[in-house]
């Protein structure tokens, strides 16, 4: 049985004195609960606040991007190991946010990905369609192009060190959930598709949901089969919301 994984993307929110109050209320709810695995991906400035208060809890920490550059001069660009210097596990590579208002394409999450691997981070690699593509009927063989691109790069087995993220780009932010069978029709997708070049891989893979989970609708979400987890964006900055989903993937 694979482990669930649930995953705080905290966005560019959150200031020093308000994470100070999230992350307590994090830990003092998620404390004694392990059948899960908990992190928060916060903003870089926050890593070593992150850091210091999550060590030694069972709750990780990441980023939520990296450059595909090990270091050179690249103004403002952030390396692998620099996520790493501040006990970084996770990544997050190739958000929706990041392709669409960022203009990252498949070619360059896949060499973040690879660099994320390469320094011993878990990426988490984000995949999903937007509505007009839902709409069309293309939501496959856009989530196949997303996902082939990184395969092609990091190869099959290197997969078995990464997560992967479905989030359908209508249902970020918009309260706009997938049903439970809409999400659970592209992760068996995904998995399928994984399978069809290695299936111990394909059986292992941690694929997560994101958007718009909210502690109404985790449980449901995470009862499909092919549901590992979630990607959380809003409801992980209130520490209630984020614990309470947190709850719903240990049953
Ligand atoms: P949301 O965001 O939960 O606010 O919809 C999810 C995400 O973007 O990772």
């Amino acid at each position: 049985m694979r482990r669930k994984l649930v995953v705080g993307n905290w966005k560019m929110y959150g200031r020093l004195a308000s994470n100070k109050s999230l992350l307590e209320g994090v830990i003092a709810g998620l404390s004694g609960m392990n059948a899960a695995a908990y992190a928060v991906c916060v903003p870089y400035p926050y890593l070593h606040q992150a850091q210091e208060m999550l060590r030694g809890t069972s709750v990780a920490w990441g980023a939520q991007n990296l450059s595909q550059f090990a270091e050179g001069a690249y103004t403002a660009e952030v390396a692998a190991g620099m996520l790493t210097d501040f006990g970084c596990r996770y990544v997050i590579v190739g958000h929706s946010e990041r392709r669409g208002l960022f203009a990252e394409s498949n070619e360059t999450v896949a060499a973040k990905v690879d660099a994320a691997i390469k320094s011993g981070l878990t990426p988490i690699v984000c995949l999903g369609e937007t509505l007009a593509e839902r709409e069309a009927g293309i939501t496959e063989q856009v989530v196949g192009a997303q996902l082939d691109a990184v395969v092609s790069v990091v190869g099959v087995a290197a997969l078995a060190k990464t997560v992967i993220a479905y989030e359908p780009v209508w249902a970020i932010g918009t309260g706009k959930t997938a049903s439970p069978a809409q999400a659970q029709a592209v992760h068996a997708f995904i998995r399928q598709r994984v399978a069809q070049q290695d299936g111990q891989v394909a059986q292992g893979l941690c694929i997560l949901y994101g958007g718009s989970v909210k502690p109404n609708n985790a449980a449901e979400l995470f009862s499909m089969s092919d549901i590992d987890g979630g990607l959380i964006g809003g409801a992980s900055l209130a520490a209630n919301d984020f614990v309470a989903i947190c709850r719903a993937a240990q049953n």
